[in-house]
């Protein structure tokens, strides 16, 4: 598999399920400009492009329910960053649901939601990482 955007280990926020979830969605991101860029049908990537973004909406579900489980003080604008993402990723695939979609722009995309997902990881989830570790994990 190309590493369209690559996973990186200092990435990790030293909560299992969180990394695991991380390193998921890089195999999906990876996985899904790999087919695309193969040729792979339009149909099976717009249905890949859903799972995927469903995948995101439970991801942060799990990253809110250790915010709220362990009263993170930051929880309001983590879970705003979150909402305002999912809502971007929805008006995408809602744009072009009945449309024909090149496999440039869904590349692009992609590298964009890798680049956001990346941005986000080594920002707002380092701090929560670091809070469940110093914080909530030790009570
Ligand atoms: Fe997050």
């Amino acid at each position: 598999m190309s590493q369209w955007i690559p996973w990186l280990s200092h990435f990790e926020v030293k909560v299992a399920e969180i990394d695991h979830q991380h390193r998921e969605l890089f195999r999906m991101f990876n996985e899904l400009c790999d087919a695309t860029w193969d040729g792979k049908g339009k149909d099976s990537i717009k249905a890949s492009i859903k799972f995927l973004a469903q995948y995101v909406v439970n991801h942060f579900a799990t990253e809110e329910k250790f915010m709220t489980h362990h009263k993170y003080p930051r929880l309001p604008e983590h879970k705003k960053a979150h909402d305002d993402f999912t809502a971007e990723v929805t008006d995408f695939i809602q744009e072009h649901e009945d449309k024909d979609i090149s496999s440039e722009l869904v590349v692009s995309v992609i590298i964009k939601l890798g680049d956001w997902t990346r941005d986000h990881i080594r920002g707002m989830d380092q701090e929560l990482g670091k809070f469940l570790n110093t914080v909530a994990l030790l009570n």
